[in-house]
């Protein structure tokens, strides 16, 4: 087995942060500097939230190692794993409470083209936190936040319970579907009020962007409730039984329980977060051969994240398949790790029937990660270009 050699991208990410910093300091007000940028000024916030849900409960023994974990995917892409495997409970109808602190940035262009008060509001996907919209290795053709800034939006990106600088939770218990959801939500309505916005105050427009269960979660929270958004931009999401080859994604991702792969890497995280075994596992789940640069895998590899198990088992675009009452404009220029040509449209035409502009594309070349394919700015190109044709 050939490994692909690790070269330089912590050079990059030096040669990236020394130009930005010669070029245009970071704005004062950004404590931690989580984000170099030169197109916006930022601010970061770890943001206290309150949730109530009806939580659901894990009913297997917690995994014990690898080969626990190993019979455990078996078991879930198993064919009879809907009638057969049930590794959590119905919701309960008793309501459970948590407090978390979510880290977040919010970044304003320093140019403004009339669209600073349009908040993107980005969700990161399974294995990552939100440095993946902001890739400090060759920002300008990995960082979704600069590109934006540089159309003149506004950005909010947030590290999802359980991961980056966010409240570590258990993996059994609340970095399950409900939690976030009813995170992403709170946060919405903050931003709503205008807290959290640096500078522009109350937001004219909020935009969820997703990445896969980035995507489903801001797809769950239009269809809870359609008036809580201004237009949805979801990537690496297919609703058609057939496009996700699921059982492939699963096995071809190698999971481990994240702290035997790397021991010191992640304390307070129990054995309920995995990550691929090694660097050809995060290639086989977010990456498609020839379209990407190694040194982008290997920073990927770098800033990737555990996925807790109960937030895999909790959340699928197959839950979503229902038409939605959401009437803004959607876009789904989508791609996840099959040939998703000919079967994207549908049915997602359907369940946005009601929306006041749908666009799905599939974006050529691009595993699932799309953010870090040779191409990433063409995907944030026509998602902004529809944002922009729909007065967002
Ligand atoms: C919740 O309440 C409903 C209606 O009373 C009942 O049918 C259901 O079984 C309950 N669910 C659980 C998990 O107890
Ligand atoms: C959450 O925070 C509130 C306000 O500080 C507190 O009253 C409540 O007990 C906390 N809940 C939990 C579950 O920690
Ligand atoms: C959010 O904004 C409102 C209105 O300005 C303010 O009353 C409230 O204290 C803010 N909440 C937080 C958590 O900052
Ligand atoms: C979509 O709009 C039609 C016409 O207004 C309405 O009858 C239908 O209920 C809506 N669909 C959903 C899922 O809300
Ligand atoms: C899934 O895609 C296939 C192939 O295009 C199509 O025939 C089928 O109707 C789609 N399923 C749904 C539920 O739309
Ligand atoms: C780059 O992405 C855009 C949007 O998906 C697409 O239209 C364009 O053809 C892509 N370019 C290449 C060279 O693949």
């Amino acid at each position: 087995m050939t490994y692909p050699t690790k070269i330089s991208w912590q050079f990059l990410l030096f040669a990236s942060m020394v130009s930005s910093s010669f070029s245009a300091p970071l704005n004062p007000s950004s404590s931690t500097g989580s984000l170099v940028t030169t197109a916006g000024d930022c601010y970061d916030y770890n943001i206290p939230v309150t949730t109530k849900i009806n939580a659901v409960n894990w009913l297997l023994p917690e995994l014990s190692d690898n080969f626990a974990v190993a019979g455990f995917f078996a078991d879930l892409i198993a064919r009879d794993s809907s009638t057969a495997f049930h590794p959590v409970s119905a919701p309960q109808n008793t309501t459970s409470f948590a407090n978390f602190s979510i880290s977040a940035t919010f970044c304003s262009p320093k140019i403004n083209s009339g669209h600073d008060k349009t908040v993107l509001l980005a969700s990161h996907g399974l294995g990552f936190d939100s440095r993946y919209w902001t890739s400090q290795a060759n920002p300008s053709a990995y960082n979704f936040v600069d590109f934006a800034l540089s159309r003149g939006y506004s950005t909010f990106v947030y590290d999802r319970i359980g991961t980056g600088k966010s409240t570590k939770v258990s993996g059994y218990g609340e970095s399950q579907f409900s939690y976030q959801l009813a995170v992403l939500a709170s946060l919405t309505s903050s931003l709503r009020q205008g807290n959290y916005t640096g500078t522009i105050g109350e937001p004219s427009k909020i935009v969820h962007v997703g990445h896969s269960y980035g995507s489903i979660l801001s797809h769950a929270l239009v269809a809870e409730d359609p008036t809580i958004s201004d237009g949805v931009l979801l990537t690496g999401i297919a609703y058609n039984a057939s496009t996700t080859d699921f059982a492939a994604f699963v096995e071809a991702s190698r999971l481990n329980i994240a702290n035997t792969v790397e021991p010191q890497k992640y304390p307070g995280l129990d054995s309920g977060y995995l990550e691929p075994a090694d660097v050809l596992g995060l290639a086989a789940a977010f990456f498609h051969e020839g379209n990407y640069d190694k040194e982008i895998l290997w920073y990927a590899d770098e800033i990737a994240q555990p996925l807790s198990v109960i937030e895999f088992v909790t959340g699928s675009p197959l839950m979503l398949t229902k038409p939605i009452a959401y009437t803004g404009p959607a876009s789904l220029p989508a791609n996840l790790l099959c040939d998703c040509n000919g079967i994207l449209q549908h049915p997602a035409q359907e369940i946005f029937a009601n929306a006041s502009a749908f666009e799905a594309a599939v974006h050529p070349g691009s595993g699932h990660g799309i953010n870090f394919n040779y191409n990433a700015t063409g995907a944030y190109g026509a998602m902004l270009d529809f944002a922009k044709k729909n007065g967002l």
